[in-house]
């Protein structure tokens, strides 16, 4: 009989354990709190969508589009697919519900994506992105909030000095096709020298040819022709506005040039927030403008401006500089099966008076020391003991976990006014 295979998580895509969680719990609340700040509001959007929304968006050429999307056909016949980014779910459902006639919206969202790429550390088949989306504005104060906001997450999570901003001007789609053009032209004469990805994106998606991670091809693009030099007068306008916002807001950042994003709705900004502390998969946070995709796809003309962060980068990066971990306020510790009976009540009782409060209760039946050993480990700040003695007297000892001082012996209308007076209870959002 052939051996049955031991249950495993599909490639790239992972669990998240509890000692983890509480890194989560604290990027995704302290996200909420800033974007609250903006007055951006929540959208919560499918994980699948009809292919062709994503086709037609993100770009038929595109290395998400042409090789790394979960794509199904479902039982009607009809080509699903499991969310690669948030953008293109976001406009779609503004065009579907009117949410675009002459009105600035803000949303924002929070949720797994899915792409079929080569795992390795920060790269996951399997990922979580949040994002904020900016629709009907076409001012550039749009795009310098917008990275204002990424820029105060940053300082929110205390990791604004590991990370750099990086901008580019795509222009317009005029400019774009005039240099596209030149880029073919430039790189022809040196097609042999080219490896094979980049000779089909030479003739696919020759922008893409200046993010090449390819050493060999360092020079051959540093002295590639520049986009800047095709720009019409507006953009650059539009280009120095925001520039100039960054600059009073006191946002540093870089020009590169060469920053030409994976997807080909953008115009206009572009921008990546990089942390040289990942490896090659340094980007934590893209995005820019998208000017002209609303009216693509068949809604109003709406200006859009918008990006999106990759939390698993973001959890990377935040365990290097602290230590999370969720912890209960009490730690219940029960002798014999009395005391357990009383401690569920007096621990709902708790429950009722302290909002916010976190008790864990020991259901082991263990002794003393081994129940002292779960307590400590718990990470919890007090120890409640209710054994033979406290039984006896109706009360519970209280043990600080955390000072290691000695017991109090206390009625249970004393705990509760107790940690009233003692603790500032963890509000959710500080896990
Ligand atoms: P993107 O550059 O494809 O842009 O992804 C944004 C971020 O998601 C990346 O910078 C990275 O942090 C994270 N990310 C992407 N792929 C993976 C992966 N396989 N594993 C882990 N993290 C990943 C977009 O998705 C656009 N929709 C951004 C945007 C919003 N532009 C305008 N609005």
């Amino acid at each position: 009989m052939s051996k049955l295979k031991p249950l495993q998580s599909v490639r790239g895509m992972n669990d998240i354990l509890p000692d983890r969680t509480p890194y989560w719990r604290y990027l995704e609340s302290s996200f909420q709190s800033v974007v609250s700040a903006y007055g951006y509001h929540e959208v919560r959007l499918p994980l699948v969508e009809f292919t062709h929304l994503f086709s037609r968006t993100i770009g038929e050429e595109t290395d998400i589009v042409a090789k790394e999307m979960y794509t199904f056909e479902d039982r009607n016949g009809d080509s699903l697919t499991l969310r690669p980014e948030g953008t293109a779910g976001c406009v779609r459902m503004g065009i579907q519900h009117h949410l675009f006639r002459h009105q600035i919206q803000r949303f924002w969202y929070l949720g797994p994506m899915f792409r079929h790429e080569r795992p390795q550390k920060g790269r996951y088949r399997q990922f979580f992105q949040c994002g904020v989306e900016a629709f009907g504005s076409q001012n550039a104060a749009m795009d310098a909030e917008i990275i204002a906001l990424s820029y105060r997450f940053w300082q929110t999570l205390q990791l604004d000095s590991f990370f750099h901003l990086q901008l580019n001007n795509l222009g317009t789609p005029a400019a774009r096709m005039k240099y596209r053009q030149k880029l073919i032209d430039y790189f022809c004469r040196y097609e042999s020298e080219l490896d094979k990805e980049s000779q089909h994106r030479l003739y696919t998606n020759p922008l893409r040819l200046l993010d090449s991670k390819n050493p060999r091809l360092v020079d051959l693009i540093a002295t590639a022709p520049r986009l800047e030099d095709d720009l019409e007068t507006d953009s650059k306008r539009y280009f120095d506005e925001l520039e100039q916002h960054l600059s009073r807001l006191k946002i540093p950042y870089v020009i590169n040039p060469h920053l030409v994003r994976g997807l080909d709705y953008y115009g206009l900004t572009v921008f990546e927030w990089v942390t040289d502390s990942l490896g090659t998969q340094g980007t934590v946070c893209a995005g820019g403008r998208y000017d002209n995709l609303i009216q693509q796809l068949g809604g109003p003309p709406t200006p859009a401006v918008g990006f999106a962060m990759g939390l698993e980068r973001l959890v990377l990066c935040l365990e290097k500089i602290r230590y999370c971990a969720f912890s209960p306020t009490l730690y219940f510790i029960l002798i014999g099966q009395e005391a357990l009976q009383k401690g569920l009540l007096w621990a709902e009782k708790v429950r009722d008076e302290i909002k916010g409060v976190s008790i864990e209760i020991d259901v082991s039946n263990g002794s003393v020391k081994s129940q002292f050993k779960h307590a400590n480990k718990s990470g919890a700040r007090w120890a409640c003991i209710i054994a033979e003695e406290e039984l006896a007297n109706n009360t519970l000892s209280v043990k600080d976990l955390r000072q290691q001082q000695g017991q109090q012996m206390m009625s249970i209308e004393q705990l509760l006014s107790f940690i009233k007076d003692q603790i500032d209870i963890p509000k959710t959002s500080d896990f």
